[in-house]
């Protein structure tokens, strides 16, 4: 079967294409019942010890979509980001896209905590390889406004893809991971601002010119 790489193949072998239709809610549905139609996603009681609260993701990984998962590289996968992804390179994938700073770990850990008491806010998703080095991420933040009757748009902020990974559709899997989330989680849609020489990455995944980016910067 040939697949046109910005569509994935569905579980019944018909293609969909997921950066254009709203998933059906069945997947959710079956997989989590601590996720809420409006966008939030009730944490359970914790009962796990230290080591399994480090491995604990953002976001429930329902929202991480099969069908992407099984057309990425072999070996490779999608998931929520995670504490303890301190260690698996997650800012040195980071630095292909902006200057990052030098974060410790104390500093990670605060700023970890502070997007997972709002994990109905915070999506963030790593990418990574057969090994479990993460190679990629991208962000979806979800805005809750007062118009379009209490309409919900999703950011996408912070793209990127380990260098040395580049040209293997592992940015286009990341846009369409969080395109999902961001169906899912009910927004009517998704926006993000770049620059003039990723106009043409960003076509190739669904998105198109609207309107004119403006900054203040302080
Ligand atoms: C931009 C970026 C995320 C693309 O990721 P990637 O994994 O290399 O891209 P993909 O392999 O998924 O590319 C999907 C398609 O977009 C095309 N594409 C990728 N980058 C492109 C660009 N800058 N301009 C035009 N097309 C581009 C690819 O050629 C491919 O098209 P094809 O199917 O016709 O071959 C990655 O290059 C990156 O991390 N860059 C540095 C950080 C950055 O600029 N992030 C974006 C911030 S707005």
């Amino acid at each position: 079967m040939t697949t046109d790489l910005y569509s994935v193949p569905a579980a019944n072998g018909v293609e969909s294409n997921l950066l254009r239709t709203a998933p059906s809610d069945d997947a959710t549905a079956s997989s989590s019942n601590s996720y809420k139609p409006n966008g939030t996603y009730q944490k359970p009681e914790s009962s796990q010890s230290e080591a399994e609260q480090q491995q604990e993701e953002l976001f429930s990984p329902s929202l991480i979509s099969p069908e992407i998962l099984a057309v990425l590289p072999e070996g490779y996968t999608a998931r929520p980001l995670r504490r303890s992804d301190f260690h698996l390179g997650y800012l040195d994938v980071l630095r292909v896209l902006t200057t990052v700073g030098d974060i410790t770990e104390a500093m990670w850990n605060e700023r970890y905590d502070y997007l997972y008491k709002r994990n109905d806010e915070y999506y963030l998703i790593v990418i990574c390889d057969g090994a479990g080095k993460i190679v990629g991420t991208g962000s979806l933040i979800v805005e809750r406004k007062f118009i379009h009757s209490l309409g919900l748009v999703g950011h996408i902020e912070d793209i990127a893809v380990a260098q040395d990974q580049q040209g293997k559709k592992l940015g286009l899997r990341i846009i369409q991971t969080l395109d999902y989330v961001a169906a899912k989680v009910g927004c009517y849609k998704s926006i993000l601002d770049c620059s003039e020489v990723n106009e043409g990455f960003y076509i190739k995944c669904g998105f198109r010119r609207a309107g004119l980016e403006m900054a203040h910067y302080y």
